[in-house]
């Protein structure tokens, strides 16, 4: 698979650090700082030729909004969806969570653009408002696709959290609905000789939506607010008796909370995956253009 750049995903977290510290500390749903984040990230996707929209929606704590962001070409009948919350709790900036899924769709996105691949599906990526709100902005997005839209998406992939300082490899357990995808990731962390566990999300992930619609959907997870046990860390390294993610919901997520290599290998594997399931034949009749 493609080398996603980790320095290039850093820089993209010092922004949103950048962002938090300019708005009053965080990244919230109904604060300055969540929709400055959606502003920035819209920029870079529209300079590297994306069509953006975003969507505004309401909740308890104000309007909030998800960027949705559609790499034109591929076949529009056979979309292949990345997505991550872009929110932060109004305690902090959010930058593990989820800044790091954030940045990391963000730079394989940019990556895609600009490496010349010719989509067999069309892709596109998904930056959600008011997930800290109750999985809010996924919620709307699916709620408002028609069905034609909605049958049109093969699979979608969720990431939040993908670099916890004190590092979990963890692929959602999705094998209800038939499909690859966590196949797919779990091949993929085999390959580059890493250990990873299955994790049943259950409602706290941004695919619930897709997958109540009969959609494919997976994900990866480095752990947050649970106990590393010394069995996990004994194979990933770390410090067992501690969580994953020590400053999880908390003021201490900055960019300090980082684990640099977990976010280079998940990195690589958002654009193993973007790759793949951007070519990946499901059988429809209109060639790629
Ligand atoms: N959705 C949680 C949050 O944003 C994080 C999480 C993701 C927890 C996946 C469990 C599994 O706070
Ligand atoms: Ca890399
Ligand atoms: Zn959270
Ligand atoms: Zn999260
Ligand atoms: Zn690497």
């Amino acid at each position: 698979g493609p080398d996603i750049s980790v320095t290039n995903t850093k820089a993209h977290l010092d922004q949103l650090q950048s962002i938090a510290n300019a708005n009053g500390g965080n990244r919230s749903t109904g604060r300055p700082g969540y929709k400055a984040s959606v502003d920035w990230v819209k920029a870079k996707l529209d300079a590297a030729g994306y069509t953006t929209t975003v969507q505004s929606f309401s909740t308890s704590s104000g309007t909030s909004y998800n960027l949705v962001a559609d790499l034109p070409g591929g076949d529009a009948s056979s979309v292949v969806m990345f997505g991550a919350h872009l929110d932060s709790v109004s305690v902090g900036p959010g930058i593990n969570d989820n800044g790091s899924g954030s940045a990391g769709i963000l730079e394989t996105a940019l990556a895609y653009a600009a490496s010349g691949q010719t989509p067999r599906n069309h892709v596109r990526f998904g930056f959600w408002g008011a997930e800290e709100l109750g999985l809010l902005g996924s919620k709307y997005y699916v709620g408002q696709l028609t069905t034609a839209q909605r049958s049109a998406i093969r699979s979608y992939q969720n990431f939040d959290m993908i670099a916890s300082p004190n590092v979990g490899y963890f692929v959602y357990d999705d094998n209800a609905v038939g499909n690859g995808v966590r196949d797919d990731f779990t091949a993929y962390y085999d390959s580059k000789g890493l250990p990873w566990e299955y994790i049943d999300v259950q409602g706290r992930s941004d695919r619930a939506a897709f997958r109540s619609s009969g959609m494919a959907t997976g994900g990866i997870f480095s752990g947050a607010e649970t106990i590393k046990t010394s069995a996990q860390a004994s194979k990933w390294g770390g410090v067992a008796g501690k969580a994953f993610d020590a400053c999880y919901h908390r003021a201490c997520d900055t960019n300090t909370n980082l684990d640099l290599v977990a976010l280079d290998r998940n990195v690589d594997t958002i654009g193993y995956m973007v790759w793949r399931y951007a070519a990946k034949d499901y059988g429809t009749t209109t060639p790629p253009t």
